[in-house]
């Protein structure tokens, strides 16, 4: 499948795109303070020795970055695309040159030659799996379940040859997973409620020092820096709609704020409308705010929050947008359908003409538009979140025989250390408890 003849196998853009890959990788490892220290650890101690990992991830400068220290602590890696808007194409060329890792991921790929990739990954026989948004645990769930044709056609048509004893060689020898993100936490919930989970799986996003960083200050800062990449819009004076307050959506709608936009949510759970609202910000149902935004955003993790309704209540020139893993949040075939006209006005924005001559314009194909017109989380954010990657993956392999085929948080003393050792990094010293003030703690009785 390579496209140029080197010993790693690949799939990437162009292999003499490294040199450029190779510093913009270096750079962001600069602010990865916390991995850093992880993978002096593991080039020591090479805790992932015989592990094979198959990662899914967007393949960025700072997924390079895991990439590496996880080969530094002796895993054997392959990288795929989890998004086919988020490669950065350099990146993955250094990984293979300059690393020998193997990457499957080309920015812009088409549907076919994504699941291409993911087979790829497959094909790897992974001891561990990595995911961004469950993509790889769901094909292999497809496989254990006999699904076949739930599967997407190059996976299934690989599958297909494999004998029933490869099929079982290959499910038998995963010992666990990670998941990055929100969406794919949710999915693999799903499957662990319906008893079908075949192994256990670390929800990375669920650790502390991951949603509460990176899904609020890096969705929030650079799902603004893709929408500004995108577009030169001037956010001062902007109405801004944000769908969805989660914790991506609380970084969205604070940043745009900062900017000067006037922002409105959307919300369906009360408790977040009322936190939304108490944060400053206008709250009103989707139908409503259609109205009146000039700039919409999603961040729900659901399908079709803005639909048929929506865009035929939009301003003439409303800027639409997602933030949300997939690219469902948008209805864009009812967009589609509802004009007479579309084309590409600049790089990641497209111009819908609707009967009538009202025109709307969606960036990024409506995938996570931080990552396709901008770079994704900055690497200081991401330090954390990939620091939770790889020593779960550490304690995955050390913990398997005790883990259940349940989906698991990143144990405490984990989450607490990397934010120790952010904090460090940072050189921001806090106080400790006294032993007065532990036995107070601890008591029922004192100081009264
Ligand atoms: N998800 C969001 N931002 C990212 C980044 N910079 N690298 C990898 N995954 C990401």
């Amino acid at each position: 499948m390579a496209r140029k003849t080197v010993e790693t196998p690949c799939d990437v853009r162009d292999l003499d795109l490294a040199r450029a890959g190779k510093s913009r990788i270096e750079w962001a490892g600069r602010t990865m303070p916390v991995l850093r220290k992880i993978a002096a650890r593991f080039r020591k101690e090479k805790p992932l020795a015989g592990t094979r990992i198959a990662a899914c991830l967007h393949v960025t400068t700072e997924t390079a970055n895991l990439a590496l220290t996880l080969q530094a602590g002796g895993a054997d890696v392959v990288l795929t695309a989890s998004n086919p808007l988020s490669t950065q194409d350099e990146v993955a060329a250094s990984l293979v040159s300059h690393h020998g890792i193997s990457v499957y991921a080309i920015k812009g790929e088409d549907h076919h030659t994504y699941y291409e990739h993911l087979r790829a990954g497959m094909a790897h026989g992974p001891s561990i799996t990595m995911d961004d948004g469950a993509d790889l645990v769901s094909a292999f769930q497809f496989l254990a379940t006999n699904r076949i044709k739930d599967l997407a056609a190059p996976i299934r048509e690989w599958v297909k040859t494999l004998s029933d004893a490869e099929r079982g060689k290959l499910l038998s020898g995963i010992i666990g997973g990670t998941e990055e993100t929100t969406t794919g936490v949710i999915r693999l919930k799903a499957m662990e409620r319906d008893g079908v989970l075949r192994f256990p799986i670390i929800a990375v996003n669920d650790a502390d020092t991951k949603h509460l960083f990176d899904n609020r200050y890096g969705t929030g800062q650079s799902t603004i820096d893709g929408v500004l990449r995108a577009t030169n819009l001037l956010l001062a004076g902007c109405q801004v709609v944000v769908c969805g307050y989660g914790w991506c959506g609380r970084g969205v709608a604070g940043k745009a704020k900062g900017m000067g936009a006037n922002v409105i949510v959307t919300e369906v759970d009360p408790l977040r409308a009322l936190e939304a609202r108490m944060d400053g910000f206008a709250v009103m149902p989707i139908r409503d705010a259609a109205k009146a935004g000039d700039l919409f955003i999603t961040v729900t993790g659901d399908i079709h929050v803005i639909g048929r309704e929506e865009f035929r209540a939009m301003k003439d020139g409303a800027i639409v947008c997602n933030s949300g893993h997939f690219n469902v949040e948008l209805d864009l075939n009812a967009l589609e359908k509802m004009s007479v006209k579309r084309r590409a006005i600049r790089p990641f924005v497209e111009e819908f003409t609707l009967k009538g001559g009202k025109k709307i314009f969606v960036l990024g194909e409506g995938r996570l538009v931080n990552l396709a017109s901008a770079e994704g989380h900055p690497a200081s954010v991401m330090d954390m979140s990939f620091a939770n990657q790889a020593l779960s993956a550490e304690f995955m392999k050390n913990n398997a025989k005790k883990l259940e085929k349940k989906v698991y948080r990143v144990p405490l003393d984990i989450d607490r250390e990397i934010a120790r050792l952010k904090l460090e990094s940072m050189g921001v010293k806090i106080d400790k408890l006294t032993r007065e003030q532990e036995k107070y703690l601890r008591s029922w009785d004192m100081g009264t």
